[in-house]
């Protein structure tokens, strides 16, 4: 019996795909909770890069079934297009091995026409969102207009009931929001009843699926897109994305009760990035800033944005221990920081010189820190060949167990590189080495 999360622990982007890749080598079921292709998750496996943002990260694994639970919304349009693209890369793709829940919800034309168009009004207050019609399908979700996959199985029902919603949408649309054209419903609806042949014999019940598997004692990956700062209600709101982020939200996003979770483990790069607006204290301007951008190819994987790069913030992940209930922590693109003289790691936030005990929940107030830092001696070494533990310089060693320390779990893996095989154990890795042996 064993089950496993992997949740980002930053603002997203901190190599949790290629975690979850490699965690799943033994897994039976990946299964990803929430989200949608707002996500970029990249994979590289004997030097070939596999690029998803729909499909979980485990589907390199020929064995393991791949699940999106009915917390996840999804473009059924990209869905296919990267389905696609994994068979023509030579990936076995198919309904025994991929399912969609059939009370997730799907993105449509007009969810992202109303992201944009919102984005645009806001001007120069935007949030920075991907494009993609996240926001507008959550909000549909919640208030019990969204389209299902179950109702792609009944189109003579859907179809009235579509038609006055698109027109409601146009209004919004067009007349609030200013937007040129609206949304022409017979192109819409032509173009989802051919979704719906291809995508019926995708669409299953994932929560029974997984509720069977925990009887049957499988290997469970739950696969957390974005990360704990970005989450709806305990991120830096409104700089967030519209669904909860945090290991709490594989209940509702997947229909399993809070005890199938055995095992939460956060993931973060060994220093920090953002890509989008919002509060960010430990971000850089210039060189080094500059170097952790180039080093890293610190650029957006669904938007090719630059990515804002900054130092460690450990008061922010130890929020992230805590919103997650995290049992250790995965610290990825430790290379990146090779050739750096110094490092600095965030301990504390002050505002007005004096140390702030609670973490601002304003973003008006997080704009408004001064974080506070210890240096840390860097490394020259290239680490990117370390394979073992005691192989890094001593300095990086003390980098990640002075992390360690400060907050007060275990980093059980340190990554050095994107290919599946530049991942370390530390000591502190008892349950993921146990997971990935095979039974
Ligand atoms: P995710 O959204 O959390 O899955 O992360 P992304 O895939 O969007 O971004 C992480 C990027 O860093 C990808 O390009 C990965 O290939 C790459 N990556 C992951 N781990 C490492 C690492 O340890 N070192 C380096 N240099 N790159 C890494
Ligand atoms: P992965 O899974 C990094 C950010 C966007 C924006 C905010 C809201 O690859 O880590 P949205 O389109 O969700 O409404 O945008 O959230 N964002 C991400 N940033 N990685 C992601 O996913 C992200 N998904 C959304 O840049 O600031
Ligand atoms: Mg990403």
């Amino acid at each position: 019996m064993s089950s496993l999360a992997v949740v980002g622990a930053q603002w997203g982007d901190e190599g949790k795909g290629k975690l979850v890749d490699y965690l799943t080598s033994q897994a039976d079921f990946v299964v990803r909770f929430q989200g949608g292709n707002n996500a970029g998750h990249t994979l590289v496996v004997d030097g070939v890069t596999t690029k998803l943002s729909l499909v979980p990260s485990g589907i390199l694994h020929e064995a393991t079934c791949c699940l999106l639970g009915a917390g996840v919304v999804v473009n059924p349009e990209v869905f296919i297009q990267e389905v696609n693209g994994l068979k023509k890369a030579g990936v076995r793709v198919d309904p025994s091995r991929l399912v969609i829940d059939r009370d997730a919800h799907l993105i449509l034309d007009y969810h992202i026409e109303i992201d944009k168009a919102r984005e645009e009004m806001r001007g120069k207050d935007k949030i920075g969102t991907t494009g993609r019609g996240i926001g507008p399908c959550y909000e549909d979700r919640a208030q019990r207009v969204g389209v299902r996959f179950a109702e792609l199985r009944l189109l003579s029902e859907l179809k009235p009931r579509l038609q006055k919603l698109v027109e409601h949408k146009n209004r919004y649309l067009v007349d609030l929001l200013g937007a040129e054209s609206p949304v022409d419903f017979d192109s819409l609806w032509s173009k989802l009843e051919n979704i719906s042949e291809i995508l019926s014999p995708y669409i299953g019940d994932v929560s029974h699926l997984l509720n069977r598997a925990r009887l049957q004692e499988k290997k469970i990956v739950f696969e957390g897109a974005q990360g704990t700062l970005l989450d709806q209600t305990f991120g830096t709101v409104p700089f967030v994305t519209s669904s909860n982020t945090i290991s709490g939200a594989i209940t509702t996003g997947c229909g399993v009760g809070p005890k199938t979770v055995d095992y939460v483990l956060g993931v973060a790069k060994a220093y920090c990035t953002r890509v989008g607006s919002g509060p960010f204290p430990t971000e850089l301007e210039g060189e080094t800033s500059d170097y952790l951008r180039e080093k890293g190819s610190e650029f957006g994987t669904v938007t090719n944005r630059p990515r804002r790069c900054g130092w460690f913030d450990a008061v922010a992940m130890k929020r992230a221990v805590g919103l997650n209930g995290l049992d250790s922590l995965v610290i990825t693109k430790l290379d990146v920081l090779s050739g750096l003289e110094d490092l600095k790691v965030c301990i504390k936030y002050k505002i007005d010189g004096k140390e702030i005990e609670e973490y601002p929940s304003l973003s008006s107030e997080l704009e408004k820190v001064e974080p506070e830092y210890i240096t840390l001696d860097g490394w020259s070494e290239d680490i990117t060949s370390v394979r073992k533990w005691h192989e890094l310089p001593p300095a990086a060693r003390l980098y990640i167990s002075t992390l360690s320390e400060i907050l007060g779990i275990p980093v059980s893996i340190v990554s050095v590189g994107a290919e599946r095989e530049s991942t370390l154990f530390s000591r502190s890795a008892k349950f993921v080495k146990n997971f990935m042996m095979s039974v």
